[in-house]
């Protein structure tokens, strides 16, 4: 009989202390197709909750005694920091394989085998490769969860939800506002997820990006068949004066193969504070980072200038994320 890598983590011991019926016990976090608007309530509360301890007493010990393994094929600032920060706030340890280049990927282990691998000592692998589908692949081999920090141009489910998070927190509501995106709509997988996540609210969306940069045309139709309201333009000022919510983001050099395309397009958008001059006073100014020409270093004393602010977010979903897959949420 074929081998059928069980989905979820079956251990038949259950580790002190566990819930079982604790919701995402067990699961991966692979897309956020995987999450209905309740359960996205349910993670946000568990953030909030996780940003109330930080700020009362730092650190405490939730997760005391467990492991997360860290696996990042592509380099991360803020998601391998932010994954680390979770878990020891939370009490727990990490195994930190930031450079697979020093592992035995080099010898030329298998994806799989890593994983299986990292699973015999810890309870969590948090899990950034450049090709699509890797997070899917890893978790068809895992008996433990396996969390989707970036799997090249596919999604970057763990951002969209600290995305989300941050609009609540900063505007009280996601119903009813107009997001805009800016920028790499083709290759930056952080906007993949978010337009996806948001298709569960009521919003409408626009593109703003070079024609060869656009949105996938299956995620377009995907919202479409929500009934999502979704436009498209080259250019930022026919939507800047409606925008709630204005998420740059990077031209990923790294995802062309053709240089010269790149050079062209690099510098299209470039948020500078005559740019902010002219949007609403309420809206906020979101990036996933790192930036490179796309908002100048002026803009980050507006007050509307959310991404430093955002990547504090990120901490607190990570948090409960890890609480949650592990049973203590
Ligand atoms: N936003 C984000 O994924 O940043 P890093 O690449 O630094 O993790």
């Amino acid at each position: 009989m074929p081998f059928q890598p069980p989905q979820r983590y079956q251990s038949p011991h259950l580790p002190f202390g566990d819930r079982r019926d604790a919701p995402f016990y067990g699961k991966h976090i692979l897309s956020v197709r995987q999450f209905q608007r309740d359960d996205l309530a349910y993670i946000f509360g568990v953030a909030h909750e996780m940003r109330e301890m930080v700020l009362r007493i730092g650190a405490f010990d939730l997760l005391k005694g467990k492991i997360l393994a860290n696996l990042f094929y592509e380099p991360s600032t803020r998601t391998a920091a932010s994954f680390v920060a979770a878990m020891e706030r939370l009490g727990g340890s990490v195994i930190a394989i930031n450079e697979v280049r020093y592992s035995s990927v080099t010898k030329g282990e298998s994806l799989p085998d890593t994983v299986r691998t990292l699973e015999a000592y810890a309870d969590v692998i948090v899990l950034r490769h450049p090709q699509e589908g890797a997070a899917a692949l890893a978790a068809r081999y895992a008996r433990k969860p396996i969390i989707n920090a970036g799997d090249g141009t596919g999604e970057h489910p763990t951002q969209a939800l600290l995305d989300l998070f941050t609009i609540r927190e900063e505007l009280g509501t996601i119903d009813g506002l107009t997001i805009t995106m800016l920028g790499d709509l083709r290759y930056g997988r952080t906007v993949h997820s978010l337009a996806r996540l948001l298709s569960r609210y009521r919003v409408k969306i626009n593109y703003v990006s070079p024609p060869v940069l656009r949105m996938p045309r299956d995620i377009v139709r995907e919202l479409e068949a929500k009934g999502i309201p979704q436009a498209e333009y080259t250019t930022l000022d026919p939507v800047l004066a409606e925008t709630d919510v204005l998420y740059v983001t990077r031209v990923q050099k790294e995802r062309f193969e053709d240089p010269a395309l790149y050079d062209r397009v690099k510098d299209a958008y470039v948020i500078t504070p005559e740019v902010m001059a002219r949007a609403k006073d309420r809206m906020i100014l979101m990036h996933p980072f790192p930036r490179v020409y796309e908002i100048t270093m002026d803009v980050d004393q507006d007050p509307r200038a959310a991404y430093f602010r955002q990547m504090e977010y990120g901490l607190y979903v990570r948090m409960a994320l890890l609480a949650m897959v592990l049973g203590k949420a």
